[in-house]
């Protein structure tokens, strides 16, 4: 039988080189917490039969938050330092060997935990390095002497053990001293700690500046998805109508079970098309009672949250208004605004369009208003 392996996160430090607002591991990343990149990765790989996250004490808001509906086993609170967090970690995991990794590297290659496991086969502690490639030295107030780099390395996490003998290791540390990584503690107490090849992208965010290399990352690794929307809705009696989250004064309206407004469905349908997750219908029933009279904004707002929970982040809407009337010239500019306002984004990535049919047809007979968009977004790509 296979041994079960649990993915240690630490996640319980405060970032203060990081800077920011709130602490690194719950800051987004393509709108995404760092943490919940890491926890997804492992969470990916089919050897990883549990997760756990240690995370500070007060930060279960934040952790909230960053995890959604990701489905994790409730979190062990750490310690003043990464050594007592992990400690922590460690009184709470009953598996037989145990990844310990950082909140703070969100991106984890599986071929590195592939190659940990096989290494753990073969000693009780195993670690992803990395050669280094500048020269090293010393420095005092002015160049000292180099260090030679050939026996060097970078050490990262994950860092696999067999979760007895890392138990046993910490049980055994000098707590007045601290450790930085485990395999420090691990070697302390006489275990043998393999090197396998690590990875770049596992390089831990520290500075201000990882974030946006980070956000780089990512956006070079996303694939573009484009898909279309298309809606009608028949005009009845009133004095107004919604079209593209704005309120038109007309001598009529339009039917429907929401507000009718033809421009957002279209809208929504076609992001909600770009991850493939079914149309507005899906999301807000028409049999639904919730739905009567509801303001269309909310489902733009569903789609746009639907679509920054899976890391994506919106290129491009464009969104052709098809009718005889009203008039929509007049009111492009404010439906621009207002959609750029409700997907958080700049004007530039907006495209408003109307046209008639030439009077042909049922918007050319002014039955009611037709509108048809297209979207384009880039996802993080799964597989
Ligand atoms: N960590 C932890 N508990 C602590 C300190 C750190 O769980 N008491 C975690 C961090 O959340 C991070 C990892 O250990 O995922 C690596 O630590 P580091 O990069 O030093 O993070 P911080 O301690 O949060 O940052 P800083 O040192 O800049 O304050
Ligand atoms: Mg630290």
């Amino acid at each position: 039988m296979q041994p079960r392996t649990t993915a240690l996160i630490v996640a319980a430090g405060s970032g203060t080189r990081a800077g920011g607002d709130i602490p690194k591991q719950y800051a987004p990343i393509a709108g995404k917490a760092v943490l919940a990149h890491a926890i997804d990765a492992l969470a990916a790989h089919p050897r990883v039969d549990e997760i756990r996250v240690v995370i500070g004490a007060g930060q279960e808001q934040l952790y909230a938050d960053a995890i959604g509906a990701r489905m994790i086993a409730v979190p062990v609170i750490g310690g003043v330092t990464r050594r007592e967090s992990v400690a922590n970690g460690l009184a709470a995991t009953r598996s037989d060997q145990i990844l310990i990794h950082d909140a703070a590297r969100p991106f984890l290659p599986g071929d590195v935990v592939d190659r940990l496991l096989a290494a753990l086969e073969q000693a009780p502690g195993a670690v992803p390095v990395l050669p280094v490639a500048d020269t090293l030295a010393e420095v005092g107030d002015d160049l000292g002497p180099n260090v030679p780099r050939e026996r060097l390395a970078r050490v990262q996490t994950p860092q696999a053990f067999r979760t007895d003998a890392i138990r046993a290791a910490h049980a055994a540390w000098d707590a007045g001293k601290e450790a930085t990584d485990d395999a420090q503690i691990a070697r302390a107490a006489g275990l043998t700690v393999k090197t396998v090849e690590g990875s770049p992208a596992l390089d831990k965010l520290t500075f201000p500046a990882d974030f946006a290399a980070a956000e780089q990352r990512l956006a070079a690794a996303m694939v573009s998805r484009t898909a279309l929307g298309f809606d009608v809705h028949g005009f009845t009696e009133g004095d107004g109508l919604w079209i593209g989250g704005i309120r038109i004064p007309h001598s009529r309206a339009l039917a429907g079970h929401s507000d009718a407004d033809v421009g957002l469905h279209a809208l929504t349908d076609a992001l909600l098309g770009t991850i493939g997750d079914g149309d507005i219908g899906t999301h807000f029933p028409p049999s639904d009672p919730r739905w009567r009279g509801a303001a269309s904004h909310l489902f733009l707002a569903h789609a746009r949250g639907l679509i920054a929970a899976r890391g994506g982040r919106i290129d491009h809407v464009d969104l052709t208004i098809i009718c005889e009337e009203p008039k929509v010239g007049p009111h492009r500019a404010a439906i621009r605004a207002r959609i750029a306002e409700l997907l958080g984004l700049t004007e530039t990535k907006i495209s408003i369009k109307a046209t008639t049919t030439e009077r042909l047809g049922f918007t050319g007979r002014r039955e009611g208003v037709a509108a048809q968009a297209a979207a384009t977004v880039r996802l993080p790509e799964t597989e």
